[in-house]
């Protein structure tokens, strides 16, 4: 049976409108890039990998991705760590951020976090890891969700032995990304083991890897019965890829529209992290937004190296003049500003 992608569905007592969701990425997944899936149809957003250690630590920056604008409801936040009793208080500080679901990562396979016990290592630890999500069940009373990899090693069938504990230890929801961790991101996500999983629990089970089209998206709904399909690298960018899978966008965006994204997705994120980060964090968007062909590979070189978000503003718009008129259409349907204030009393969020 083929489930329509634009149809609600439920993580405990908490609704999302479609079945699809962005998924959480590392040095991607901020406000602006949350806030623009959603425009192109993610019924869930989440925020990247957030240190429960550094929430303990009460550090700056760890603060600051805490910050929920009132406007990005449901929002998942997730966390890492490997300690309990520390996952527990970091839960309890993403709740009172305003963060709809707790999310659990035991999938990350970056050598930084999986050396200190958390992320993907803790597949190989089935007693800690269900003790961490029986900990946050406890702490909280917003669903918690677990993010995975199939396992450690290649071929590893863990995540079936795994998912099942931690169901019983209260995850209300799993995503798979069915790739190991040391496959990092190569080889394909194999589905097949998807479909095992969700046979498997009574919970929501949300697909994760290689999702990279409506036709894609649609056959691993039908052929796993997950409940909803994540959307991750091809969103780097790219929303009219989040919009075709969505059913909302048809076709190629003009070069005009290309740039207006990307203006308003500067704009938002300089209001997020203040003009200084935002030149560093943003070099990486100007080739996933002017790559794909849609202008040539110099351009994109040439705004790498500008010191300021102004200059590289100044450039965009005279390759294409006709975005401002896109952008000030496209500006016109943002939710006023008071439902975009922090919803954090200002002591809790960082600055910077
Ligand atoms: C740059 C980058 C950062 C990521 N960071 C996280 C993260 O913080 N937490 C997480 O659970 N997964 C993270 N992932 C994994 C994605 O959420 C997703 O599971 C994976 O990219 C597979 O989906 P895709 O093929 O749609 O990209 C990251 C992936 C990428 C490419």
């Amino acid at each position: 049976m083929c489930v329509d992608l634009n149809t609600p569905w439920t993580i405990g007592s908490v609704e999302i409108p479609t079945r699809l969701v962005l998924a959480p990425m590392a040095g991607v997944s901020v406000q602006a890039f949350r806030r623009q899936g959603r425009r192109y149809g993610a019924g869930l957003v989440c925020s990247e990998m957030v240190s429960c250690a550094g929430l303990s630590h009460r550090n700056e920056r760890t603060l600051g991705y805490l910050r929920i604008g009132a406007d990005e409801h449901p929002l998942a936040v997730q966390i890492f760590g490997s300690e309990p009793g520390v996952m527990a208080e970091a839960a309890r500080m993403v709740e009172a951020a305003g963060a709809d679901l707790v999310d659990i990562n035991f999938g990350c396979p970056v050598r930084k976090v999986t050396k200190t016990g958390a992320g993907a290592s803790l597949l190989d630890e089935p007693h800690r890891a269900a003790a961490i999500v029986e900990a946050v069940a406890q702490a909280v009373f917003v669903p918690v969700c677990v993010k995975m990899r199939r396992g450690v090693e290649n071929g590893s069938r863990t995540a079936l032995e795994v998912g099942p504990q931690l169901v019983e230890a209260g995850a209300a929801s799993l995503t798979l990304h069915p790739r190991s961790a040391q496959q990092m991101y190569t080889g394909t996500a194999d589905h097949a083991l998807t479909a095992e999983l969700v046979d498997l629990v009574d919970v929501p089970v949300v697909a994760s890897g290689d999702i990279t089209s409506r036709e894609r998206a649609e056959s691993v709904l039908a052929e796993t019965g997950c409940a909803a399909v994540m959307v991750g690298r091809v969103a780097q960018g790219n929303p009219w890829a989040v919009g075709e899978i969505a059913g909302i966008v048809d076709g190629t965006p003009s070069r005009e529209e290309v740039v207006a994204e990307l203006l308003h997705f500067i704009r938002d994120t300089v209001a997020e992290m203040g003009e200084q980060r935002a030149t560093g964090f943003l070099k990486k968007f100007y080739g996933w937004y002017l790559g794909r062909g849609r202008f040539p590979r110099p351009f994109k070189q040439e705004l790498v190296l500008l010191d300021s978000t102004d200059a590289v503003v100044e450039r965009l718009l005279a390759a294409a003049p006709g975005a401002a008129d896109v952008l000030e259409s496209l500006e016109a349907e943002q939710p006023p500003v008071e439902d975009r204030l922090l919803e954090l009393p200002v002591s809790i969020y960082g600055g910077g």
